[in-house]
């Protein structure tokens, strides 16, 4: 799989971070590739067309028109295309293309081009976090669009923050990552897959609550996966850094465990596959404070009280959904997770033990054990990303039996 045979068009526009797009082309091309390169009027000031079309095999094009008199055609272009990738992209082009001011080929080209867009900013450090630019961001993320962060550190201009434009590499592998992912493999069309990501929050008082450290990454990671299959995917998190650049996934967020509940049931009706990777907080405050609690006394105790537990109401409801619950255990792992299978109703559990090193909920890794009521299956440390793809593979499999 990979990128070898697929059709990529680079928009380079006007940014010192050009220069490293001689490396992503040869990367691409040396992978097999078929690279079309095309670029802005001013990236012309940082690379040369002559270095980028010797790496790409193919002419670049600036202008809607060639010095001899043919038309280079942006709607050809774009639907030649396999993937777009605008890389850097000033605040400038993504101001222009989020807003439709197409003045140039690239935005021209990007307007007709109806092929995943991955966008790679790359800007000094206030433009980056300028809020036009961040709105701008959103709604490249809003089109759908895949962005690839700029990445920390010193930039052309000496100040040092975010605004680099991310790696060759990193570009290479987010778009490597997308063919991969089963992007094309559409196995879960026609599904609908419910998930519960994060942790929840439960208030103490106004300005406190009660957590865990979950990322949510597991979840989301599960949902991009979902969704590259084809499944339309309801994504219900709680409180959460993660982001999801996929318009197949429709994402609400939730802070507490009776709004994830209650937010679960609006959808649970219409799910094919309902999968729980949320860690839901067990208790919560029995009464939250109106006002700040302040330091008066030297001891303060909080009364608790037991959350609804979700994947069980789920199991109690099921008719016929597909259900899948997870199982973070310390001890005694196997017997509980199989217990957990049992009394919440479930059709598969996926077991982490937080003895496994680089497994649970912080990690950017996870190592897992999947259960059936018959089958057993363990497999080895990988991302959360490949993760999600063993989870679903399980779950596709037992659909078919
Ligand atoms: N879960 C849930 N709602 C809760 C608690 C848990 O939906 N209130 C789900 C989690 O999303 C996970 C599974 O139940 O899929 C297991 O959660 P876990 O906390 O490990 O199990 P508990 O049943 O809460 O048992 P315990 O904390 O005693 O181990």
């Amino acid at each position: 799989m990979g990128v070898s045979g697929k059709k990529i068009l680079i928009a380079v526009s006007g940014g010192i971070a050009a220069y490293k797009i001689h490396f992503l082309i040869r990367g691409f091309v040396k992978k097999g590739a078929e690279v079309q390169v095309i670029m802005t009027p001013d990236a012309e000031h940082f690379v040369t067309k002559l270095s980028l079309s010797t790496l790409s095999k193919k002419p670049v094009y600036t202008d809607f028109y060639s010095d001899n008199g043919t038309w280079n055609s942006h709607v050809e272009m774009a639907l030649w295309a396999d993937v777009m990738i605008v890389a850097p992209c000033t605040a400038n082009t993504l101001a222009k293309m989020v807003h439709g001011m197409c003045d140039n080929l690239v935005i021209a080209t990007y307007m007709s081009a109806k092929c995943p867009v991955f966008i790679a900013p790359a800007m000094d450090l206030d433009m980056y976090q300028h809020p036009s630019t961040k709105q701008n961001l959103k709604l490249a993320e809003d089109y759908g669009h895949f962005i690839i962060p700029a990445e920390s550190g010193e930039l052309a201009s000496g100040l040092i923050g975010q605004g680099r434009m991310a790696e060759p590499e990193t570009i290479a592998k987010a778009v490597e990552d997308f063919f991969n992912s089963g992007h094309t493999n559409k196995s879960l069309e026609g599904k609908t897959v419910l998930i519960t990501a994060g942790p929840t929050y439960e208030a103490i008082d106004p300005v406190r609550f009660i957590g865990n450290h979950s990322s949510g990454k597991m979840g989301f990671s599960l949902a991009e996966e979902a969704s590259g299959r084809g499944a339309k995917v309801i994504l219900i998190s709680g409180p959460s850094s993660q982001v999801i650049n996929d318009k197949n996934v429709e994402l609400h967020r939730v802070t507490s465990a009776k709004e994830m509940l209650a937010k679960v049931f609006e959808f649970y009706e219409n799910a094919d596959i309902a999968i729980a990777s949320a860690a839901v907080a067990d208790y919560a405050p029995k009464e939250v404070a109106k006002e700040k609690i302040k330091k008066n006394d030297d001891s303060l105790t909080i009364e608790l009280i037991k959350n609804p537990d979700i994947l069980k109401t789920m199991g109690e409801k099921k008719s016929h959904q597909f259900l899948v619950g997870f199982a973070l255990e310390t001890q005694n792992e196997e017997e509980n997770a199989k217990g957990k299978l049992e009394k919440k109703n479930l059709d598969m559990i996926v077991l982490n033990s937080l003895r496994d090193e680089g497994a649970g909920f912080k990690n950017d890794t996870n190592k897992i054990k999947i259960f059936t009521r018959t089958e057993k299956k363990e497999f080895a440390l990988k991302s959360k990303d490949d993760v999600a793809k063993d989870i679903l593979n399980f779950v596709e499999n037992q659909l078919l039996k």
